[in-house]
């Protein structure tokens, strides 16, 4: 028993993975920054992803939990049926609101870290009452991932690395029940304007990009703060980076970088993160605070300053 109260950690899937904070549950859960419960229809996606590097470690260091929830174990008819067929005709699948519905009322009025028990799945289902909303936790956003939500940015990343808990629903086949929408979920995210098979690679998009967000997530000092598009850059895009050899097939280093001029070199990077800014996300330029140096710097590379 922790400070979370979660008895049953984890389930089969996440064990699967073998995250570390899996067991034994302990004092591990009250360093915790983020716990996320992930619903899906495919939980072993997840393992590689969230098995190697940054995300791997934020689990092993408790900075971070990750509970997966099978949507398919919250059904108890004989065939486990999450899909069917649209109203109306056209083509696809659509997913059923029951399972879903039940598996997010579940565990979201239990303590962060519960999980279905495996021995539980299908059969001994924790009573529900299909006709009567459950009252969910204020504060914890429950995200639907879907081609038609909101895109996600690095300010939206940030203002979720800033939640305890955070509820991510996958969607798959032509999408959800509408009912999943208009009694359930709280927000809708997109990573962008293309589609993918379902919600489960924008999920570990969210989860890894907030990962960076959650301190002592990253190995040095400055963390994500100068990743780009983060606040450190003031929304600009990284400029170059140089490690050795001096010179790479008749390529050599600006020799800035080895001048050992400090200032001279930041004023340097600034203007490359602007130059690359410019060629390649003009429009990124309109919305950022700029500088009267870092101005004059991009009119001379022919930048003109639109109006605001
Ligand atoms: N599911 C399918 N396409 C998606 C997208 N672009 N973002 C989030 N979830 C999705």
């Amino acid at each position: 028993m922790n400070d979370f109260g979660a008895e049953t950690p984890f389930n089969e899937a996440s064990e699967a993975l073998g995250f570390a904070t899996g067991q034994p549950v302990g004092d591990i859960f009250a360093l915790n920054a983020l716990h996320v419960d992930i619903f899906t229809l495919f939980p072993l996606m997840f393992a590689g992803p969230f098995g190697e590097s940054i995300v791997a470690r934020a689990l092993a260091n408790g900075l971070l939990s990750v509970a997966l929830h099978n949507i398919r174990d919250y059904t108890s008819d004989r065939h486990h049926v999450c899909d069917d067929t649209p109203y109306g005709g056209g083509g696809g699948m659509v997913m059923k609101p029951q399972p879903i519905v039940r598996a997010v009322e579940t565990v979201l009025t239990r303590k962060a870290g519960w999980a279905l028990p495996a021995a539980d799945v299908y059969t001994n289902l924790p009573a529900w009452d299909a006709e009567q909303p459950v009252a969910l936790p204020a504060g914890v956003p429950v995200i639907l991932l879907s081609p038609q939500g909101r895109q996600l940015t690095q300010p939206l990343v940030a203002e979720l690395a800033a939640m305890p808990r955070l509820a991510l629903i996958c969607g798959r086949y032509e999408g959800v029940d509408e009912r999943v929408r208009t009694q359930l979920i709280t927000d809708e995210i997109s990573i962008g304007d293309y589609v993918i098979s379902g919600g489960e690679l924008a999920a570990m998009v969210i989860v890894d990009a907030v990962t960076r967000q959650l301190p002592g997530a990253l190995g040095d000092a400055l963390g994500a703060h100068q990743d780009s598009h983060s606040p450190g850059m003031g929304g600009l895009l990284e400029g170059p980076q140089y490690t050795r050899p001096f010179t790479f097939r008749g390529e050599a280093v600006p020799d800035i970088l080895i001048s050992g001029h400090h200032a001279n070199v930041e004023r340097w990077r600034r203007e490359q993160a602007l130059l690359h800014t410019l060629r390649r996300r003009p429009d990124l330029l309109e919305r950022m605070p700029l500088s009267a140096a870092d101005k004059l710097y991009l009119a001379q590379q022919g930048w003109r300053e639109r109006p605001r």
